[in-house]
């Protein structure tokens, strides 16, 4: 792995820094009970000790779904989204997933960007599924 899976600890950083990279970001409690639940695994990535960026995939049977990914803005476009995005979809293969889903903002080009460099594909938009009324477009990566 290029970061290492979450601990209880990480938590408050964690929900720090969703705060930072996003209007409608999880909260605390939410980032706990995924924390708790056995379907989800968090990746951190560290910079001198510090948590800089982090992701979150669930898995139920042989789908999964990346449900996180950020890094705090003064990391990126240095490669850290890249390796936490190779971790989940290590993560995800270890445990036999043979479909992995996300959704992002029709407006995040970079996130989209990001999707394709990790050999996702655009499947269909999902209409005014964030709370302020924007689209999602979901992609996928499959696996043999
Ligand atoms: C999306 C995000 C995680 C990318 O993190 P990052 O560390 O900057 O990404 P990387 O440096 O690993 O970039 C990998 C590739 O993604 C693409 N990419 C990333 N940021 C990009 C940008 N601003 N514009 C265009 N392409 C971009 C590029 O293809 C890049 O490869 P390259 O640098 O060799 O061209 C980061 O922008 C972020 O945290 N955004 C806010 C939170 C967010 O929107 N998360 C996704 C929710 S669905």
């Amino acid at each position: 792995m290029n970061g290492r899976l979450w601990t209880m600890d990480d938590l408050d950083a964690i929900a720090a820094l969703e705060r930072d990279c996003f209007s409608d970001p999880w909260s605390r409690r939410m980032l706990v009970e995924s924390f708790l639940s056995e379907r989800f695994f968090g990746v951190v990535l560290e910079e001198g000790g510090a948590v800089v960026g982090y992701g979150g995939l669930s898995v139920a049977a042989d789908e999964g779904e990346i449900e996180l990914v950020a890094v705090n803005e003064m990391y990126r476009r240095c490669g850290r989204g890249k390796l936490i995005m190779d971790d989940l979809v290590s993560l995800a293969c270890e445990r036999g997933v043979k479909r992995l889903y996300l959704e992002v903002r029709v407006s995040n080009a970079p996130a989209q960007m990001l999707y394709l460099r990790c050999g996702f594909r655009g499947l269909y938009a999902r209409s005014r599924y964030y709370p302020d009324g924007e689209d999602a477009l979901v992609m996928v990566r499959e696996f043999d």
